[in-house]
């Protein structure tokens, strides 16, 4: 039955379902013009979210939405990070902190990044600064989340959870951490 349809070799023959194997590429919330989905509103090939719902798992993505004002800065203050400073949140924090914040802040917080060091940026204030050691840590995930004058917003990437787990990692450059747990897996 195989070799009437033509298979052998490299070639496998008449497909069944094609449409399986040369897929179309389909925009989640545009349509291609001229391959409109007939059923959802727009065209579109997936509905929007109903309005105010909120994904699993991103419940905290909400918690912490305080006002983008000096208010909402100093009503920061008393975020309290929830997250234990395991061995897990630490080493997770350095690994995000070495990716997005090195470039200004440096390896060690030293406010020695490439680009601080390239000149191309004015130096921001050391980790082991008063001022930084003094700074409440809820004003500090406010500043990564939304982000503090040249410093750029955090919140589009990284997620509330990951914004403690880098704040935990600059504890420990800050040179007044203990990382109170050998706990080495991913708890909350
Ligand atoms: C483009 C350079 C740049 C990058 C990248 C950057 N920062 Fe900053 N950061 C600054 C500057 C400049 C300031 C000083 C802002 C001010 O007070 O005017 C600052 C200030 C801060 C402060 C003090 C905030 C406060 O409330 O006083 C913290 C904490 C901080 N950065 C953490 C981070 C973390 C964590 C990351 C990575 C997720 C990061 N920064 C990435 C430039 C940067």
């Amino acid at each position: 039955m195989l070799s009437s349809c033509g298979a052998g070799g490299e070639d496998p023959g008449n497909e069944y379902a094609p449409n399986m194997y040369v897929s179309f590429a389909y925009e989640p919330m545009t349509q291609l013009a001229d391959k409109p989905n007939t059923i959802n509103p727009m065209g579109m090939n997936m509905r929007l979210p109903v309005k105010n719902t909120i994904a699993r798992g991103q419940m905290d993505y909400t918690t912490y939405n305080l006002p983008k004002t000096t208010e909402g800065y100093e009503a920061s203050a008393s975020l309290k990070n929830p997250l234990p400073a395991s061995v897990y949140n630490v080493a997770e924090g350095k690994r995000l902190y070495n990716i997005n914040c090195t470039p200004c802040h440096g390896e060690l917080g030293k406010a020695d990044g490439t680009i601080v060091a390239a000149g191309k940026f004015p130096p921001p204030p050391s980790y082991d600064s008063d001022r930084i050691k003094t700074t409440p840590e809820g004003k500090m995930f406010y500043s990564v989340k939304y982000g503090k004058n040249l410093m750029g917003a955090y919140g589009t990437v990284l997620s509330p959870h990951q914004i403690w787990q880098v704040l935990h990692y600059v504890n420990t450059l800050k040179g007044n951490a203990t990382v109170a747990s050998a706990d080495t897996t991913a708890k909350k």
